[in-house]
């Protein structure tokens, strides 16, 4: 394996969409911020009554899963060796490039503000490097710009797989994708799963994203025996 790409899928964030920014609760949100009610994510915790009136509620305003799922993903020891790469489709029509480099946010409310700074402007720089970057894009033209060799969606609707065979399959490959929800409740789009080679659950139940990210990358770690080359702190790449 050269490299994972790890999609966070229809990603629970998006600006607060125009239908209900005129909601008292949405309103009330934004002036407390000092924000106009367009530039703030929508958020469950906050506008949970204003959300009733939306499409496919139950599957949207949490950014808070992909920001777990991302420290997660960040802070591994497989992206302290650069062996992967993570991008956000958000359900906003967008898509979000994370540098491994990222150091996000611990707080939440940080990492939501941030966030809304990406959908103003859409690349975000430190020491002249680029962190994150927003444009507008689906998953199948994701998929077509990444060129992977396997496609995996990560599901609890999957083909049940051991771990070891999982971790197996993906380090097989050169540049496996592996797709994992970015939303609460519910099923990924019918596209989502026709656009992978196989969809693979790792237990029997649903689990929450972030704690599937965080196996799937740990899995993959001892397919590749990340811990039995540490010498003295450090760690070599080749065998
Ligand atoms: C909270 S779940 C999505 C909602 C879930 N379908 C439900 O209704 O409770 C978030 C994501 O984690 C992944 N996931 C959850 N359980 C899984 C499992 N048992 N095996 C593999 N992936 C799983 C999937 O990618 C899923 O879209």
């Amino acid at each position: 394996m050269e490299k994972l790409i790890l999609v966070i899928v229809e990603a629970a964030i998006e600006l607060v969409p125009e239908s209900i920014q005129d909601h008292p609760s949405v309103r009330a949100y934004a002036a407390r911020r000092g924000k106009k009610p367009w530039e703030v994510l929508l958020d469950r915790s906050y506008h949970h009554s204003a959300m009733k009136r939306l499409p496919e509620a139950e599957k949207r305003g949490r950014p808070d899963i992909t920001h777990f799922t991302l420290l997660e993903a960040l802070g591994s020891p497989l992206n302290k060796l650069s062996l992967i790469e993570v991008y956000i489709q958000a359900r906003s029509g967008h898509v979000i490039w994370v540098s491994p480099e990222t150091r996000l946010p611990r707080v939440y409310e940080r990492f939501k503000g941030l966030m809304e700074k990406l959908y103003q402007e859409p690349v975000v720089e430190a020491e002249g490097k680029t962190l994150l970057k927003l444009k507008e894009g689906t998953l199948a033209q994701l998929l077509g710009e990444i060129k992977p060799d396997l496609r995996i969606l990560l599901s609890e609707k999957g083909e049940l797989m051991r771990w070891s065979s999982f971790g197996k399959l993906i380090t097989s490959a050169k540049k496996p994708v592996i797709m994992i929800g970015g939303f609460p409740h519910g099923d990924f789009h019918k596209s989502a799963h026709e656009m992978a080679d196989k969809a693979v659950s790792l237990w029997p139940e649903p689990l929450e994203a972030w704690i599937v990210a965080s196996r799937a990358i740990s899995i993959i770690e001892h397919a590749l025996e990340v811990g039995e080359r540490i010498s003295q702190g450090k760690h070599i790449k080749e065998n």
